[in-house]
């Protein structure tokens, strides 16, 4: 028998064959506790950009535009890596950083420091940089100019081919939903993609001036609350709404 949209009267979240349901509650259980560890990250990274835990503009500002009136070694130093070293050290390392970080007192003195506090990762982890040479920490001495063109071009890359793929995916087990009218399913399953572009495309901008570090946090709220929307209403229809065992039909073909 030839198999036409009429008759796929299964087609949509509520009627779908278990093992489907199976495999789409699988993959959003998966990316939504994904997307939860992405979002602690964030406040524990760009979080503390500013040495304050919670996300505010000003990290955003520190992150990409970076800190202007500071070097890169003292706004970490301020931020995330305040918790690195003793408070003393701390204040010691920030004032040898601020008073030029001369070789006199590499040799004498911060060798040592960096290599009781910082080397343990400063050396180790890739990805970082060296903190055994002077050169490497002397370049983090000059002012922050905030995240590097080639680390924005890496990131951004990374963001949207991941993301997009995440985003696919949630729309398309969206798209099989009962009962949201046509123009609320375009608008959801196409605002993530929107909001994403906003998203990476506000970190190049607030680079260039941190007046739009704003769009940053538009952007996040908004492909987060998008795909939340999705998240839920896809559950919901599939394992709450499914119990009362009534047939919905073809859900692509009401959207025609
Ligand atoms: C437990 C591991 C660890 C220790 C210890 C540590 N760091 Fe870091 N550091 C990191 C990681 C991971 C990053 C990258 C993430 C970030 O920027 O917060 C980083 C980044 C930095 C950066 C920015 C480098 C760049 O080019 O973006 C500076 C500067 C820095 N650390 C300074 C220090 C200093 C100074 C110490 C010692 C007082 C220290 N760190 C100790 C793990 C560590």
């Amino acid at each position: 028998m030839k198999i036409t949209p009429s008759n796929m009267t299964w087609l949509n979240l509520p009627n779908l064959p278990a093992p489907l349901k199976a495999l789409f509650a699988g993959y959003l259980l998966a990316i939504g506790i994904g997307l939860l560890m992405a979002g602690l990250q964030i406040m524990l990274t760009h979080g503390m950009a500013d040495g304050k835990v919670g996300l505010s503009v000003d990290d955003i500002v520190y992150s990409y535009y970076g800190d202007r009136s500071d070097s890169k070694l003292v706004s970490k130093l301020n931020g995330s890596m305040k918790d690195k070293a003793p408070e003393g050290v701390r204040q010691d390392i920030i004032l040898w950083a601020q008073k030029g970080a001369s070789k006199e007192g590499w040799d004498n003195q911060f060798k040592e420091v960096f290599a009781k506090h910082c080397t343990m990762c400063h050396s180790q982890v890739p990805g970082i940089p060296d903190f055994t040479a002077y050169e490497a920490v002397e370049e983090t001495t000059t002012t922050d100019q905030g995240a590097s063109i080639t680390g924005l071009t890496r990131v951004s890359h990374i963001h949207l081919f991941g993301i997009s793929f995440i985003f696919f995916f949630i729309g398309l087990i969206f798209s099989f939903a009962v009962g949201v009218s046509r123009k609320l399913k375009v608008l959801a399953i196409a605002f993530p993609f929107a909001f994403l572009v906003l998203d990476i495309l506000s970190w190049w901008l607030t680079k260039l001036s941190p007046g739009f570090a704003y769009l940053t946090i538009i952007g996040g709220i908004g492909y987060s609350l998008a795909s939340t929307f999705m998240w839920v209403t896809s559950m919901y229809q599939m394992f709450i709404l499914s119990r009362n065992g009534k047939v919905y039909g073809n859900a692509w073909e009401q959207d025609l």
